[in-house]
């Protein structure tokens, strides 16, 4: 914790002598409160004596993508910080014209629904693509079981202010649209639940989250979207790994990377899609099936250490975002309000 709080007055040190106002905004990112007990895992493990990783890079160890092949994707931003790019803080998906599946922890804490919005259909935070949409958030709920200690539950669902189209229809998932949602499918999802298969299923991830994995050295965000592949690991696995740092893996979790290549996502990756092919031989994006949400980690990229991501095969967590989505939310959402509130005072955990 100490090492913690460190880090935080090196880093505003840094910011205060140095430099632009880009840096200052990235160091102000709510991300970085939001993944403190997280930190205190990472820290934990460094103080048992695990090197902190090296710079990698990016998404961690992934390569630029095309918004065409993640139509799904969205960024959540802070309107208030002037531009997406700025005020980027999350990743989401669209599961139908007005909802959006995130992470809890991306939206607790967050204040009023204002001061949210998601920007669908860009590649770049920077330099919104032609065809983009800005769209305010009309109302978010999570689950509320989730646990911020554990990660547990760890799933959202934001209502937005408009339809991001206007067809019967929806848009494919075929590598031209730039907008299209990806439904929640548990039983589709459920064919990669607990994937204790052999050869292991190559998952991809995609966000415009951290490419640093090292917090020493800063954070490094890129404008534009990355995506990564990693295989899908057991839940044995995943549950032997964190055991280590005494953090549980629950069935609302599934895990992904942790192997020798150093491939993960990382901190702003956060509620943005964890996909499998669903073909042999795979024929992305139009096969893609959600699998999971970007949650947490120990830190990132450290080999041992899998990425932990929300389960769409489970029931509960699917359940959450397909009811949230077809009564739009208004009693979940209450509850959450009631939650978020006491959650404040405790903002600095
Ligand atoms: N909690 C992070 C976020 O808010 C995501 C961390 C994912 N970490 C990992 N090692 N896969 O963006």
């Amino acid at each position: 914790m100490h090492r913690l709080i460190l880090w935080g007055a090196r880093v505003a040190l840094v910011v205060g002598v140095l430099v632009s106002a880009a840096w200052v905004s990235e160091a102000a990112r709510p991300v970085r409160a939001r993944d403190e007990p997280l930190r205190v895992g990472y820290d934990r493990a460094i103080a048992a004596g695990m090197r902190a990783p090296r710079a990698r890079a990016s998404i961690v160890g992934g390569r630029g993508a095309s918004i065409a092949s993640f139509p799904f994707q969205v960024a959540l931003y802070d309107p208030r910080a002037g531009s997406p790019a700025a005020g980027f803080f999350c990743g989401g998906v669209i599961i139908d014209a007005t909802h959006v599946a995130t992470a809890a922890h991306c939206v607790v804490g967050s204040g009023s629904s204002g001061s949210l919005e998601v920007l669908a259909g860009s590649t770049s935070l920077s330099r919104p693509d032609a065809g983009s949409v800005r769209d305010p958030v009309a109302s978010s709920s999570f689950d509320s079981r989730y646990e911020p200690a554990s990660s547990d539950y760890d799933v959202a669902l934001l209502t937005l202010a408009r339809p991001l189209w206007s067809s019967q229809a929806p848009p494919a998932v075929n590598g031209v649209s730039t907008i299209a949602p990806l439904p929640v499918d548990a039983g589709r999802a459920l064919a990669y639940g607990n994937p204790n298969i052999t050869p292991a299923v190559i998952a991809t991830a995609s966000g415009w989250g951290d490419v640093n994995p090292a917090p020493g050295s800063g954070p490094g965000y890129p404008t534009s979207l990355r995506a990564v592949r990693m295989p899908l690991v057991s839940d044995g696995l995943c549950e032997e790994a964190y055991a280590a740092i005494e953090q549980t893996i629950t069935p609302r979790m599934i895990c992904a990377g942790g192997g020798r290549s150093r491939v993960d996502t990382c901190y702003g990756d956060s509620g943005g899609p964890l996909l499998a092919d669903q073909n042999n031989p795979p024929r992305p994006p139009g096969d893609y099936v959600l699998v999971g949400l970007v949650d947490f980690g120990n830190g990132c990229a450290q080999r041992g250490y899998p990425g932990v991501y929300a389960s769409i095969a489970d029931p509960d967590v699917a359940r959450f975002l397909q009811l949230g989505a077809g009564h739009r939310a208004t009693p979940i959402g209450k509850q959450a309000k009631k939650k978020r509130k006491k959650r404040h005072r405790h903002r600095h955990r």
